[in-house]
């Protein structure tokens, strides 16, 4: 049997086009309070390090404007683990982060920064936070979460989403290979980066995959036709292919 699939928005480019003036308008907060009218299952955030879209102040007024559980991004350092205690968010997804990159550019290397993030990790599980690894669907990495006592691994679907033709059906083989060795060991399978409408339905047909973070495709889209239309055509999208 295959289960709901959640969709968890990822709201950090409304705050992208707000900070582009220096306002507070388009408020993501806004943005949250549609998801979660539409029904949305979780509102992503990442505070990046050099704060280029999600503010401090953004998470809490996120946190108090709806109920949808807070899924923050978030880098291995002393200062993103403090943010994350202090807020207590449903989950806290560890990302790899580069000031440089325009996006997070690859999966998180679990495996050779053990020891780095171990302390991180046993904090936040310890806080009642769900620790989730963004990495790449790759066994090693998957075995390095499962050390760790990560609950949820979100794979990065970016190479798929850049991939055509074999290279796509390889993407996805792997992909799916690892949600299913995820649920196996007992580490709850997610997805995200890069999904589209185009793209979304061969990653939601997976069957062991819980939960896809969703965010810039969306966001654009909601440009045109509006967040509410953009979410709800991801929804029927992602139903139709399980
Ligand atoms: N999941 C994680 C861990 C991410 O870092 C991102 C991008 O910030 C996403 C999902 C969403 O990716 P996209 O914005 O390409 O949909």
């Amino acid at each position: 049997m295959t289960g709901r699939l959640r969709l968890g928005v990822n709201i950090d480019h409304v705050a992208t086009i707000r900070n582009a003036r220096g306002g507070d308008h388009p408020d993501p907060v806004r943005a949250a309070e549609i998801v979660a009218a539409v029904g949305g299952d979780g509102i992503t955030a990442h505070l990046r390090e050099d704060r280029r879209h999600i503010r401090d102040d953004d998470l809490r007024r996120i946190q108090d404007a709806t109920n949808l559980p807070l899924n923050l991004e978030m880098a291995a350092t002393d200062e993103m683990l403090a943010i994350a205690l202090r807020h207590k968010p449903y989950a806290a997804c560890i990302v790899p982060e580069n000031r440089e990159e325009r996006t997070t550019e690859g999966g998180l290397d679990a495996a050779g920064l053990h020891n780095r993030l171990a302390p991180l990790v046993s904090r936040l599980v310890d806080a009642g936070i769900r620790v989730s690894l963004f990495i790449e669907a790759d066994p090693r990495q998957l075995e390095a979460a499962m050390r760790l006592g990560a609950q949820v691994v979100e794979f990065h679907t970016g190479e798929y989403a850049h991939a055509i033709g074999e290279k796509r059906a390889a993407e996805l083989k792997r992909i799916s290979d690892m949600a299913a060795l995820a649920v196996k060991n007992g580490v709850e399978p997610h997805a995200g980066h890069g999904l589209t409408y185009d793209n979304v339905q061969p990653i939601a047909a997976i069957p062991q995959l819980a939960e896809l973070n969703i965010g810039h495709y969306l966001i654009g889209e909601a440009v045109f036709t509006g967040l509410e239309t953009a979410v709800r055509r991801m929804r029927d999208l992602m139903d139709e292919a399980r």
